[in-house]
């Protein structure tokens, strides 16, 4: 009785420990190799900026990661700081900046590689512009809590997203009006560019349909 107790808590222990619905944020490159155990933390358990920062473009980009969950949420955060070491400087910047969200809220289906669109310039954030060093935070939550990866920026006007590195499954194209806090969005339009033709097709039937699909796919 007792050992049938204690396996049943072991077991409800590693289900719980092992529940988080994980991401891996790809391009642009993490503060660190990704830590399963520290994803519900800040930046992944990575505490301090890198000096190593991604050359990214100041305007229309992209970020791309990949999904361990077939239903998911994602919003970003961005900091201005060198070194942002807390969640507060990706609200209120040091000088007392009110900052927006790099991107906006967005739900997305489909396990496995997705891309979505950002453009820094465009949140008209005072400060920022060519040069300027940022870090953006992904936020994901898979259904069962928030998860954080970072990514240290230095912005320029005339990068452009290294040509090995594809949009694979655009969910969410979106730009933020700093002028009134609204969001417009452009439909998802299929743009894979890669083998995933089936992510699209999963998120199109979804349900179990969906869910049927994957373990075929799984199977293969
Ligand atoms: C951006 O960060 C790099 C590396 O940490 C640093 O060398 C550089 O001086 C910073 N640039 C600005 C404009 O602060
Ligand atoms: C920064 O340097 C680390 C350690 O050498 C390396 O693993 C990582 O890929 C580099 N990151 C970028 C964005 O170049
Ligand atoms: C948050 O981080 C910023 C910059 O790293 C620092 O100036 C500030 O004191 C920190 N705030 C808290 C509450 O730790
Ligand atoms: C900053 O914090 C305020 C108060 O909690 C919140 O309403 C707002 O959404 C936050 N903004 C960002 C960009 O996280
Ligand atoms: C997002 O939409 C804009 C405007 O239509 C387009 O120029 C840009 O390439 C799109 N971004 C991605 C990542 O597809
Ligand atoms: C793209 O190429 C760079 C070197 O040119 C390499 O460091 C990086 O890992 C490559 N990225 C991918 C996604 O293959
Ligand atoms: C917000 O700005 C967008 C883009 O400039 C515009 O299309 C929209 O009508 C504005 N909404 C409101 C409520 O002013
Ligand atoms: C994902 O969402 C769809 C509809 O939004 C729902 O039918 C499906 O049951 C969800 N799947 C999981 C595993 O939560």
């Amino acid at each position: 009785m007792l050992v049938r107790k204690s396996l049943l808590l072991s077991g409800l222990l590693a289900l719980v420990t092992s529940s988080y619905a994980h991401f891996q944020l790809q391009f642009p490159e993490p503060r660190g190799p990704f830590v399963e155990d520290d994803e519900p933390n800040f930046c992944d358990g990575y505490t301090n900026a890198v000096d190593n920062r991604t050359t990214f473009p100041l305007g229309q980009g992209f970020i791309t990661m990949n999904s361990e969950h077939p239903n998911w949420s994602v919003q970003v955060l961005i900091s201005v700081e060198q070194n942002p070491t807390n969640f507060s400087v990706f609200n209120t910047s040091t000088s007392g900046q009110t900052l927006p969200l790099a991107v906006q809220p967005f739900q997305a289906s489909g396990e496995g590689l997705a891309c979505f669109a950002i453009d820094i310039q465009n949140l008209d954030i005072q400060g920022v512009q060519d040069g300027s060093n940022v870090t953006i935070q992904v936020e994901y939550n898979g259904g069962d809590g928030n998860l954080f990866q970072c990514a240290d920026l230095t912005l320029s006007s005339s990068a452009t997203i290294p040509s090995n590195v594809s949009c694979t499954n655009l969910v969410s194209n979106s730009t933020t009006s700093s002028a009134n806090g609204t969001s417009t969005s452009t439909s998802a339009s299929s743009t894979s560019t890669e083998s995933s033709a089936a992510l699209p097709l999963l998120r199109k039937t979804g349900g179990l349909l969906g869910l049927l699909a994957a373990a075929a796919l799984s199977l293969l």
